[in-house]
């Protein structure tokens, strides 16, 4: 899966690049030997982080700007091969308690984006979500599945994506849809657990606290490797043959909340699983067991997950050791003290 060559002399924008999903594809990119930019509000609650492009900020040209800009938006567009658009508002929660905010990004944000490339045409390749499908009635998930969204998240990210389709279709510009899994891994903001358990679980067991899992914690879910979700969106962005294409990602390793847990346990070496009732504004966005079916992809461009879940736990907590001070809010207690070799460098 070498798709690093084709980006060199590429211009791509990044929007959310100072994000998770999004700063993990700029340093991928940036490797490659692509001119990057990112455009990102760095908008509280949100992952945005400063650190995430630690070491490369002089390679890529950072303009912070909201997608809902046009102006900016034209600025960062014009020029370019390839937009991946990443920025978002992901919180499940959030989107059912101030739904107009989340509507505004993830809508009219997307809208504004696809106005700018209808003025300089380039390929857009759009993060989907899992959450678009909602509520599952059948097992493995394909992208045929049903759309039923159990929050206005999952709508709107529907509709957004729509949005990509309808405009890429009658005004000539190439679009690629990627639904991503729930994505794990480096760079992710753990200072709370709103956008997403799996990180924010790694941040109790590393504060060696208990985690809570929902009863019976049978759910399955499927994880993905931020590296793995990384190069499919390289492929979604260089590869011909995704051109109109809507992918899935997955594992192929279906886990249930408890084994998660314990993995996480395993790996940090810290926290203790503590099971509890279900909230009732969690109960109403369940989606069920959620098992995708990757088949499209990796038939399509050859994507296949290469990072098994215990590797990922162990990298993702490795990084997090290294790295605390950049990702931890005040409010829980730092890790233990270990033996981690990077406890000791002088550049913390
Ligand atoms: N992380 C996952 O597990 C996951 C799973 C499925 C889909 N996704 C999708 O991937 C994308 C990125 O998710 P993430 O986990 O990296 O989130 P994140 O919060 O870490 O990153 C989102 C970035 O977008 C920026 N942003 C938000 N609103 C903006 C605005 N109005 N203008 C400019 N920038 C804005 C934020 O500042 C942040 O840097 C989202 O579109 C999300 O729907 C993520």
């Amino acid at each position: 899966m070498n798709v690093m060559a084709g980006y060199a002399g590429k211009t791509v924008l990044v929007t959310g690049g100072l994000g998770f999903l999004g700063s993990n594809l700029v340093h991928a990119l940036v490797a490659s030997g692509a001119t990057v930019r990112v455009l990102d509000a760095l908008l509280e609650p949100y992952g945005a982080n400063r650190h995430n492009l630690a070491g490369i900020e002089d390679s890529v040209r950072l303009d912070v700007a909201d997608v809902r800009d046009a102006r900016a938006v034209e600025a960062a567009v014009t020029g370019v091969d390839v937009v991946f658009h990443i920025a978002a508002q992901t919180s499940h929660i959030d989107s059912m308690t101030d739904p107009f905010t989340d509507l505004d990004i993830n809508c009219r944000g997307t809208l504004v984006l696809l106005q700018a490339v209808r003025k300089a045409p380039c390929r857009v390749v759009y993060a989907g979500t899992r959450g678009q499908y909602g509520r599952v009635v059948h097992q493995p998930v394909d992208e045929r599945h049903p759309l039923q969204p159990t929050d206005m998240y999952g709508v709107h990210k529907n509709t957004a994506e729509q949005q990509c389709f309808l405009w890429g279709r009658v005004h000539g510009f190439p679009v690629v849809s990627l639904r991503l899994n729930n994505t794990y891994g480096p760079r992710h903001q753990m200072k709370h657990g709103r956008y997403g358990i799996l990180n924010w679980f790694i941040r109790l067991a590393m504060a060696d606290l208990p985690i809570p899992v929902y009863e019976p914690g049978t759910q399955l879910r499927d994880y993905n490797y931020v590296d793995d979700a990384t190069t499919a969106f390289l492929l979604c962005g260089i590869r011909e043959e995704a051109i109109g294409e809507i992918f899935n990602l997955g594992s192929g390793q279906p886990v249930c909340i408890t084994d998660l847990v314990d993995a996480i346990v395993a790996a940090a070496e810290g926290g203790t699983r503590r099971m509890v009732a279900w909230p009732a504004e969690r109960a109403q966005i369940e989606t069920g067991d959620y098992v995708a079916d990757f088949s499209h992809i990796t038939r399509t461009l050859g994507w296949k997950p290469t990072v098994p879940l215990h590797e990922g736990l162990q990298r993702t907590v490795a990084f997090y050791r290294e790295y605390a001070d950049q990702y931890f809010g005040a409010d829980l207690p730092l890790p233990p003290a270990t033996n981690h070799p990077s406890q000791t460098m002088e550049t913390r």
